[in-house]
């Protein structure tokens, strides 16, 4: 690993989140930031000054032939804009979540990416840490047995308080675009692809008022406060059948002002998994079985990345782009999320089950015994 030449890449859009690449980026030796942009020339100067890259525009990351990776953090509705751009220049793209707002948008940058041999990848990559490859060891190594159910509940009361509320929703949020990736890809990363979707989704009203707790930053861009229009569903619930034969029951609202639900829980024939926050790269693993007389007990995390790791997919990547191997946060595997989510509205408005068109694989499971920065080869 050591030796592996690093894939350099350029971060477009230098947002709230980027601070978490940036970081992110400096554990994993497989991947280098070299530059960034913004639409809003400043931002991308002040990430640059901070982390030790260069401020550029859009068009000069995509000339730049040293630069072969672009890590897409814009806005929901730009990703697969970005996505096609980044492409179009020869550059394999790493894209934050969810893939893309519309299905054929995210099937054109599939498309374009096989023709061009480049690769495509995806957030959410929590999935990868600690937390949740433990509950895929238990899983896999028959803790609960055979699983026949889950749980996915994210329920909330909605993100006034950050102060991006009219993008929260609008269309290409909602609760399901904006958190659903991080549970859907979890419940994929356990159980394989889906088979079909039944749902019932509906808006709780046509208009949220924006909070008087609006972070500084936000205040020039949202004014003027009140109310705003919404334009997504914001309580959606339904079932999704696993191709492996699990039906997990999701709730995905901004409609509640707090529960108790956990965020996933696995029902197997021999015990209970209780997942941790798939918005996390860490724990807390419990476990029910059977024959444990002691009732739930806490598993010990199995896999390094428990700490905040953004990046680790587009340093999987990297190594996948290197070594000539798959990598795990896959278009494939986030078009198949895509799909999964934006089926919810389907199946309600159709009042039927929606049976999925697209695929993936299984994501393979990191190994156990990584050092810190360490990719599987
Ligand atoms: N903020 C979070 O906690 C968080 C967490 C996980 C994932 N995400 C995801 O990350 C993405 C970005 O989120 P954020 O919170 O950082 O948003 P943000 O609005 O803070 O930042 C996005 C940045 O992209 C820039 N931008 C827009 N269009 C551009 C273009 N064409 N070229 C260059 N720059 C452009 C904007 O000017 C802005 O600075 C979203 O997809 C979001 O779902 C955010």
């Amino acid at each position: 690993m050591a030796e592996m030449k690093k894939v350099k890449a350029a971060i477009v859009g230098c947002g709230m989140i980027s601070g978490a690449y940036f970081n992110g980026a400096k554990k994993f030796p497989s991947i280098e930031v070299v530059a960034c942009c913004d639409n809003f020339p400043e931002r991308a100067k002040e990430k640059a000054e901070e982390f030790g890259c260069k401020a550029s525009t859009n068009k000069e990351i995509y000339a730049d032939p040293e630069i072969e990776m672009i890590i897409n953090l814009s806005p929901p509705k730009m990703h697969s804009t970005i996505n096609i751009e980044a492409l179009e220049a020869g550059k394999h793209v790493y894209t934050e979540k969810p893939f893309g707002v519309d299905e054929a948008d995210a099937e054109k940058v599939i498309k374009l990416a096989k023709s061009k041999g480049l690769r495509v990848g995806s957030a959410p990559d929590t999935f990868l840490g600690a937390g949740y490859q433990t509950c895929r060891k238990l899983l896999d190594d028959g803790w609960i047995g055979k699983p026949i159910s889950a749980t996915a509940i994210v329920m909330g009361r909605g993100p006034e308080k950050w102060g991006q509320a009219p993008f929260f929703y609008d269309y290409g949020a909602g609760p399901m675009l904006d958190l659903g990736p991080y549970y859907i890809t979890a419940l994929v990363n356990l159980f394989g692809p889906a088979k079909s979707v039944v749902a019932m989704t509906k808006k709780g009203s046509e208009f949220r008022t924006l909070g008087a707790d609006v972070a500084e930053q936000y205040k020039d861009q949202y004014k003027p406060y009140g109310k705003y229009p919404v334009n997504v569903t914001t309580h959606l619930t339904g079932v999704i059948e696993f191709c492996n034969g699990v039906y997990a029951t999701v709730i995905s609202s901004f409609e509640a002002f707090g529960h108790n639900h956990p965020p996933i829980e696995v029902y197997g024939d021999e015990g209970t998994m209780c997942c941790p926050d798939p918005n996390t790269f860490g724990g807390p693993v419990k476990v029910l079985r059977k024959l444990n007389k002691d009732g739930w007990v806490n598993a010990p995390l199995s896999h390094i990345y428990s700490d905040n790791s953004r990046s680790l997919g587009a340093a999987d990547m990297a190594v996948g782009i290197r070594n000539n191997r798959p990598h795990r946060c896959n278009g494939d595997l986030a078009q198949h999320v895509l799909e999964i989510m934006l089926s919810f509205d389907k199946a309600s408005e159709a009042g039927s089950k929606i049976e999925l068109k697209t695929t993936c694989e299984r994501p393979a499971a990191m190994p156990l015994g990584l050092d810190d920065g360490q990719i599987p080869e």
